[in-house]
């Protein structure tokens, strides 16, 4: 995603209250307790990865003010945008529940920033396909992040794949299987399956679906290797 360059996004990301900058010192500040940042810490986390601008989590955690969720995402420009939409949606809609927070790093530093067990649902939208060979390891779907996201979901927790890529989308089967995940949910043409009713959009998927292109999908659990985490 190429976005110019706003030297507005950097003063506003770092001063906003619902954006957490993870800087070296402080990486760890809310590991283990990011739900009790919120208004109230029972409730489930989802987070998506790679927000991207945002129309996602604008959308979904309006509808679903019973669940918290987190944004991160690594690039200021898409992330001031999301926080923007954020703002902007809850304006229009008269409604500004606190649970919707955002984190402006990189998918890589997750192991630090959240402990074991403590997301519900992760969200990857959309991820970069990164279709050379030799980048597969910075695939969101790579079995090294696979492993990461088996020790941050809880025992109930699940991950939710969208994505325009069929390559993608079979390699990320076919690490899914390999690292002894379970796909329970799939189809290759979400907007015509049972599970549309209950989709919430991203701006990518708007756009791939605008040209006619089938949206992949993919909800899978993680193995429950629990002891050794
Ligand atoms: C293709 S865009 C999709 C955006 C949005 N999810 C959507 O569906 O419209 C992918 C986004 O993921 C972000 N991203 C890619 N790799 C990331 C990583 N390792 N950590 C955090 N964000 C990442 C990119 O900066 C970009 O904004």
């Amino acid at each position: 995603m190429r976005l110019r360059r706003n030297p507005e996004a950097k003063p506003f990301l770092i001063r906003h209250p619902r954006v957490f900058v993870p800087a070296a010192e402080h990486v760890s500040e809310w590991r283990g307790k990011w739900k009790s940042r919120f208004a109230r810490p029972d409730l489930p986390l989802y987070v998506e990865l790679g927000t991207g601008k945002g129309q996602f989590l604008a959308q979904a955690s309006l509808r679903h003010p019973d669940i918290n969720w987190i944004g991160v995402e690594r690039i200021e420009e898409p992330l001031f945008q999301a926080v923007k939409k954020a703002e902007q949606t809850r304006a229009e809609a008269g409604e500004d529940p606190d649970n919707l927070l955002y984190i402006w790093m990189d998918a890589e530093k997750l192991p630090e920033v959240f402990a074991n067990g403590e997301a519900d649902r992760l969200y990857l939208h959309f991820s970069d396909p990164w279709p050379k060979k030799r980048h597969a390891k910075r695939r969101l779907t790579h079995r090294r992040f696979l492993d990461l996201y088996a020790r941050l979901l809880s025992s109930s927790g699940d991950l939710v794949l969208k994505t325009d890529s069929r390559s993608l989308y079979e390699f990320s089967l076919e690490e899914f299987k390999e690292t002894g995940w379970t796909v329970v949910e799939w189809s290759e043409d979400l907007h015509h399956s049972p599970f549309a009713e209950s989709n919430i959009a991203t701006e990518y998927e708007q756009k791939f679906v605008s040209k006619g292109m089938p949206i992949h999908y993919v909800r899978a659990v993680p193995p429950r290797f629990r002891d050794d985490r």
